[in-house]
Order: C-alpha cells, then structure tokens, then sequence
C-alpha cells in the first residue's frame, strides 16, 4: 500500500471481525514499533501481545473507553522500562512513535486499531499495571487493540491552514 494512502485513510477502527490476526502479522508490526525514532537511541519500549480472553476481558472492563479489547483478538499494550532511558521523560515521545509505527503498519496490512490512552492518566495506567503485573519501572503509554475492521477505513482530510504558522508565531 502507498505511505500517503495508509495514513489517509488510517481510522480508528472499533468494530472487529472474529478472524485471528496471524503472529507473522504481529510480529511485523512490532518490527515497525522498534523502527520508530527514539531519543538518544535507547529504545527503552517493551511490548506486552495480550491474546488471552480473560485479560482482554479485564482489560475492557476496567479501562473506560476500551470496551473493543474484549472482542479484538489482539492487544498490544506499548511500555517503557524506565531504567533503559538516558534523559527522562522522552520514553514518552518513543512510545508514542512507536505506537503510530503499530498502527500504519497494521493499515498497510489492512488491519484495523485502535490507540486507547493510558499516560498520564493515573488511573488508567494503575489498572494496567496491575492486570499485566507490571513492575514498578515499567510504564504503560498505550493500549493499541487490533483485528480485522467490521467497519470501513474513511479517507480524512482535517488539513487546517489556520494552524500553521511561518517563521513565527501568526
Ligand atoms: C492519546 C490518545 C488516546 C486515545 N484514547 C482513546 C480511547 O481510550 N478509546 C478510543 O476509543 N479511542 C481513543 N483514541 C482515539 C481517538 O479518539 C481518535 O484517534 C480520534 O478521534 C481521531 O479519529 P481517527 O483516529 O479515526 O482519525 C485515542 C487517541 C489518542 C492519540
């Protein structure tokens, strides 16, 4: 698929079909996330592929907009280890890259996702933590929920010139 054509067209899909998603699937989307740019190189993601039922289940239960992740037959949650960062704070611009790496590459695959929040909301991250038994250094940006979409990907177009600015502040 053309690159302009995955981001275009790049929806947030709610609605699933009951079809797996294959581990070479996701795998390669996981090869996209670890791709993505990160500051200093550290890399510090960590990725938790969540297919169990019963934890997606908990996970849709207990997260307040992501009842998709009980009917999705994959999740990823995208985590930083805290420890392998050299400046802290970036783990959360790194995750954040490799989250939209996830989703684009799922586009071009033709699978539908999601991104449910986590940071910063506390409570959200705490629920996580402790559904995956997350150590204490290891922190959950996002919830990306992915399957094949039961709803059709719409091009988009929310180009706005008023929020552009040249050379300074206009
Ligand atoms: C940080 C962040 C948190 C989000 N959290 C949720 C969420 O909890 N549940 C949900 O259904 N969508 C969530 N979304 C998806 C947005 O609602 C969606 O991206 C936005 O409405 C634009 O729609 P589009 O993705 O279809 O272009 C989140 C998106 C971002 C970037």
């Amino acid at each position: 698929m053309d690159m302009f054509e995955a981001i275009f067209t790049r929806r947030s899909i709610r609605k699933y079909t009951t079809e797996p998603v294959s581990d070479e699937d996701v795998t390669l989307l996981l090869k996209a996330a670890m791709l993505a740019p990160s500051a200093h190189n550290c890399r510090p993601w960590h990725f938790v592929v969540v297919r169990d039922a019963a934890v997606r289940k908990s996970i849709a239960e207990r997260h307040p907009y992501a009842k998709m992740a009980a009917e999705a037959p994959v999740v990823i949650v995208v985590c930083a280890n805290l420890n392998e960062e050299k400046e802290p704070g970036f783990w959360v611009q790194d995750c954040s890259a490799a989250t939209e790496n996830i989703m684009l590459a799922a586009r071009g695959k033709n699978l539908g996702t999601v991104w449910c929040g986590l940071h910063p909301m506390k409570d959200r991250a705490k629920v996580i933590r402790e559904t995956l038994n997350l150590p204490s250094n290891i922190m959950p940006l996002s919830i990306v929920v992915i399957g094949h979409p039961a709803e059709a990907f719409s091009e988009a177009n929310r180009y706005n010139a008023e929020k552009i600015h040249y050379d300074r502040w206009q």
